[in-house]
């Protein structure tokens, strides 16, 4: 294998630009070129691409974002816009590709490696870490860490005005950020999509650790889990309490990769070249138990992610 090509597709998420430097750098170290592309399959179609050197990935191991661009491709979902990504395959000499990116960035992955044979790696990538199969995905540790930051924040002035905080996070139809996060800054209640809620059961919690003395709550909600808005004037509503919204958003996609994200980054891209150099033509890398392997990317493009309970109700005990 004589040249490779690098891409992020799909929301970005801190710890990218880690992964992006170890591809780039392992692949060189084994006498194999890289070429990275822009914005995704975006930039595949568009033969927006160029070769990587060592110097490229310099200074971005602790950068947020990614030095690649990212986007989100309507044409890629279809087969001229895939064949167009094809000819730029052949015109620059194209062997093997990796993927970082989402669940739907690996269905492309899949498609387009079943249409024209293409090996493709994928590397999990999003702050949701709901792709089946692996423990954790590239930018959730950076990403929970600063839903805690925030919280903490909020906490300080919840506490002073004695307040309720409905706090909106991201992961889509999906729960993971609500209740790791949820679990690591003590909120009061977390809703997320996996779970059905009560707004009278919330609301008689809030009622009672009123009556304990306590001096705010932090209510963590999955974007979509539900309306923020709504939960707040229910809540509102039914306790009286003054109750405030507030949305983290696409913070939670920026900012330095924490340690963490950087050593798993790194090695999730090592990996990427290792398994296209021993002739893997369609694998995801994961990890499992602490461990980076190869996975069969099919599964994480058709299953969901199951959630888990026991640590839902473990934040549930907790936060009595
Ligand atoms: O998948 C990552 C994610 O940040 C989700 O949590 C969120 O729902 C979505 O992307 C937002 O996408 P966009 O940046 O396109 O608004």
């Amino acid at each position: 294998m004589q040249r490779i090509a690098v891409l992020t597709s799909g929301g970005d998420s801190s710890g990218m630009n880690p992964a992006i430097r170890a591809v780039t750098r392992k692949a060189i170290y084994h006498g194999i070129e890289v070429i990275g592309i822009k914005r995704g399959y975006t930039g595949f179609i568009e033969g927006e691409m160029s070769l990587l050197n060592l110097g490229s990935v310099a200074d971005i191991i602790q950068r947020g974002g990614t030095m690649l661009f990212s986007a989100r491709s309507e044409e890629f979902r279809t087969p001229e816009g895939r064949k167009k990504a094809f000819e730029n395959v052949e015109r620059f000499g194209i062997q093997g590709l990796i993927v970082i990116g989402g669940d739907g960035s690996f269905r492309g992955a899949r498609q387009f490696h079943k249409e024209f044979g293409l090996p493709i790696i994928g590397v999990p990538g999003t702050i949701d870490n709901d792709i089946v199969g692996t423990d954790y995905s590239i930018g959730f540790d950076t990403a929970i860490n600063t839903v805690v930051d925030a919280i903490n924040k909020i906490r300080d002035t919840a506490t002073s005005h004695e307040r309720t905080f409905i706090v909106e996070v991201m992961g889509r139809d999906t729960g993971f950020i609500a209740l790791t996060a949820g679990l690591a800054a003590g909120a009061e209640s977390i809703l997320i999509p996996e779970k059905p809620f009560s707004i009278n059961d919330i609301c008689h919690k809030l009622m009672q650790g009123h009556k304990r003395g306590k001096l705010h709550s932090i209510i963590l909600v999955a974007e979509g889990a539900s309306d923020s808005f709504d939960v707040a004037s229910q809540i509102k509503e039914k306790t009286g309490f003054d109750t405030k919204v507030i949305i983290l958003g696409h913070l939670q996609r920026g900012g330095a990769p924490t340690a963490y994200e950087r050593v798993i980054g790194s090695c999730m891209g090592a990996k990427a070249v290792e398994l296209l150099r021993n002739g893997e033509v369609l694998k995801m890398v994961g990890m499992q138990a602490g461990k980076i392997v190869a996975l069969d990317i099919e599964d994480s493009a058709l299953k969901k992610k199951p959630i888990d309970m026991d640590m839902y109700d473990l934040a549930n005990i907790l936060s009595i």
